[in-house]
C-alpha cells in the first residue's frame, strides 16, 4: 500500500483533516484500502483511481493545504500549472525522490524555479525532498 498515505492519515488522526490519495492503479488502491481499515485511518483517506494529472485538473484553485508527488515523475511537469493553481497561499508542494532520480524532475523542478509564486528548497531526508511554499 502507499505507506505515504498511511503516514499522512496517522498524523491527520491527530491534526483534523482529510487525505485524498489517488493512483492509476486498482490493485495498489485496493491494497491501500485494506491497510488503512487494518490501522484503523479509512475515514480519514479517499482512494482515488485515476490518473494525477487529471485528478489535478478537477480540483478547485486554492482547495489543498498540501500536495504531495510521487507518481511517475517525469510526468509532472506536463500537469503544470495545477499542482500550484490547487493550492491555497501557504500551501505545500512536495516533490519526492529529487536526490535519488534528479534527472526525472529536472523538468517538474525548473517550472517551480522560474515561478514566481512558491519559494522552494531541497530536504536531504530520504530520497530528496523538493518543499515549496505559495505565495499568498
Ligand atoms: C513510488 S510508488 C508510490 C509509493 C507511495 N507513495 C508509497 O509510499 O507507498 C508510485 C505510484 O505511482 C503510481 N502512478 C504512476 N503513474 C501515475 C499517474 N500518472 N497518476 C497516478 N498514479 C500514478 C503507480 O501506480 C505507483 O503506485
Amino acid at each position: 500500500m502507499s505507506r505515504t498515505a498511511r503516514w499522512f492519515a496517522a498524523a491527520l488522526r491527530r491534526t483534523g483533516g482529510q487525505l485524498v490519495s489517488v493512483d492509476v492503479d486498482e490493485v495498489i488502491q485496493a491494497e491501500a484500502r485494506a491497510n488503512l481499515v487494518r490501522a484503523g485511518l479509512d475515514d480519514i483517506v479517499e482512494l482515488r483511481t485515476a490518473d494525477g494529472g487529471v485528478a489535478l485538473r478537477e480540483l478547485a484553485d486554492g482547495s489543498v493545504d498540501a500536495l504531495f508527488l510521487d507518481a511517475e515523475r517525469v510526468q509532472y511537469a506536463s500537469w503544470w500549472p495545477d499542482p500550484v493553481r490547487v493550492l491555497r497561499p501557504g500551501g505545500l508542494l512536495i516533490v519526492d525522490n529529487v536526490l535519488s532520480h534528479p534527472d526525472e524532475v529536472v523538468d517538474i523542478s525548473a517550472r517551480i524555479e522560474a515561478d514566481s509564486s512558491p519559494r522552494s528548497t531541497v530536504v536531504a531526508v530520504g530520497k530528496g525532498e523538493l518543499i515549496a511554499v505559495k505565495g499568498g
